[in-house]
């Protein structure tokens, strides 16, 4: 398979036509949100599966009803921390310990970086620079959707506030940053279905020294 062809047949999908995205697929979409980098690794940012239709349809008015809200598979919300607590280092220094079966003190140097940087930003910082690592996660998505022919639609359009409120992501301590419509396209009625690619030339794009 040409990556590179996938690239070109994935589009941001405007109207999806609500058929169920195949499970394992699904799980490999979600697989390589969950494979992406991260800053020092510690994936500063939760992703909310939303399928059930019923919450689908309080998010719509708030998405500027974009169709694909109802008409997608289902709906990833891409979430920033709030806050970087001692105790979220902790949990990640462990998680590593346990997995790599690393002595701990090995880590403490490590421990000490990572809070440094967390502690040296102040709330807003840290937003900005968990969503950072939010937007990797989401390329990958998307990029694994394409391999996968699913498709998808990256998201901004919405009222962040208005859909923190329906999915009480205030008390998780969340701040929904983009959305990722996840489906099939309604080839018949989206008019960008088979649109050509607009994109700035390589020779403007790049800059080589
Ligand atoms: C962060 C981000 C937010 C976007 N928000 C929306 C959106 O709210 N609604 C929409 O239909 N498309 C949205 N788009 C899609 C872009 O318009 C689209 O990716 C761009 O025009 C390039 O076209 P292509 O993805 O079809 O190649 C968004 C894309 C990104 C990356």
């Amino acid at each position: 398979m040409s990556f590179k062809k996938q690239l070109n047949w994935r589009y941001a999908t405007k109207r999806m036509n609500g058929q169920k995205v195949d499970d394992v697929k699904f799980q490999n979409i979600l697989d390589a949100i969950q494979l992406a980098p991260s800053s020092m690794g510690l994936q500063p940012f939760s992703v909310i599966v939303v399928k059930d239709l019923e919450t689908r349809k309080k998010m719509a008015p708030v998405c500027f009803n974009q169709p694909q809200i109802l008409e997608a598979d289902a709906i990833l919300v891409f979430a920033a921390w709030k806050n970087i607590t001692e105790e979220n280092v902790n949990t990640y220094i462990d998680n590593i310990i346990n997995t790599r079966n690393a002595p701990s003190e090995s880590l403490e140097g490590f421990k000490q970086n990572i809070l440094g940087l967390v502690n040296g930003k102040t709330q807003e910082e840290l937003v900005i620079w968990s969503s950072k690592q939010a937007y990797i996660a989401l390329g990958f998505g998307l990029f694994a959707a394409a391999i996968e022919e699913v498709d998808t639609t990256p998201m901004e359009g919405f009222n962040p506030d208005a859909l923190d409120e329906i999915l009480q992501l205030n008390q998780k301590g969340l701040k929904s940053l983009a959305l990722l419509a996840v489906g099939h396209r309604d080839a018949e009625n989206d008019y960008l279905n088979g649109a050509a690619k607009v994109r700035r030339p390589a020779s403007d794009f790049f800059i080589h020294i």
